[in-house]
């Protein structure tokens, strides 16, 4: 079945194709943007980009009640294992993990950090994610770098959520110049105006040849 995204503010999606719901950077707690709670998630995954508080989020609070797979840098995997939940998926950028016969999930590279409570949480990473058929690539938060091209050709995504807040992360027009390198005909502009210190003009994101859709909290993208 072809998959639906749903985008939940900020940075946090839920995709899913039916059979397998991947909750990407979970942050719905202290989430302004966000339109359910943390209870109402239910998954079959949860795929972590790197371990700041606005993505590992409610992390280990759905996973447990889930018994959802985390699929995420070495060490935030670990940290989990010491805080009592065991089932996760290891990865670093450049790998990829199968989910089933036909999904799987790749790490790439972001331009960023990651740390959660004074703790290293591994290397910040993008999330290429294969699930009915259609593939998504979710950035993470990350500057600008030229090999988004080289992603954007190996994988040849269906859509990109691209961060456009500045401070953190790209602003929108160093995001509109990632959109063109990866080439995906959908881009979906993530991690802005969350709070005041990443307030931008969307209007600003303005992508050569891809389709911008701006997506409201709970706003959904349904594949064909
Ligand atoms: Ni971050
Ligand atoms: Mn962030």
């Amino acid at each position: 079945m072809s998959p639906t995204l749903t985008f939940h503010g900020h940075s946090a999606f839920i995709l899913s194709d039916g059979e397998i719901t991947i909750a990407i950077d979970p942050f719905f707690s202290g989430n302004p943007a966000a339109t359910i709670s943390a209870e109402e998630v239910s998954c079959t995954h949860i795929a972590l980009t790197h371990g700041h508080e606005d993505h590992f989020g409610d992390t280990l609070e759905i996973a447990k009640k889930n018994d959802a797979t985390v699929v995420a840098a070495y060490e935030i995997i670990n940290y989990l294992a010491e805080h009592d939940h065991h089932i996760g998926e290891p990865g670093n950028p450049g790998g990829r993990i199968q989910l089933s016969d036909d999904a799987w999930i790749a790490f790439t590279h972001a331009f960023h950090s990651s740390s959660y409570q004074g703790r290293y949480m591994g290397m910040p990473c993008g999330l290429v994610i294969h699930l009915g058929g259609k593939t998504v690539y979710h950035c993470g938060d990350t500057d600008l770098f030229s090999d988004l091209e080289l992603i954007g050709e190996l994988y040849k995504p269906d859509v990109a959520l691209i961060p456009i807040g500045d401070r953190y992360t790209m602003g929108p027009k160093l995001a509109s110049k990632a959109a063109d390198l990866i080439g995906a005909p959908v881009v979906v502009p993530i991690h802005y105006n969350t709070w005041p210190p990443i307030e931008v003009d969307v209007k600003e994101f303005a992508p050569s040849n891809a389709e911008v859709k701006v997506l409201q909290s709970g706003d959904s993208i349904r594949f064909d």
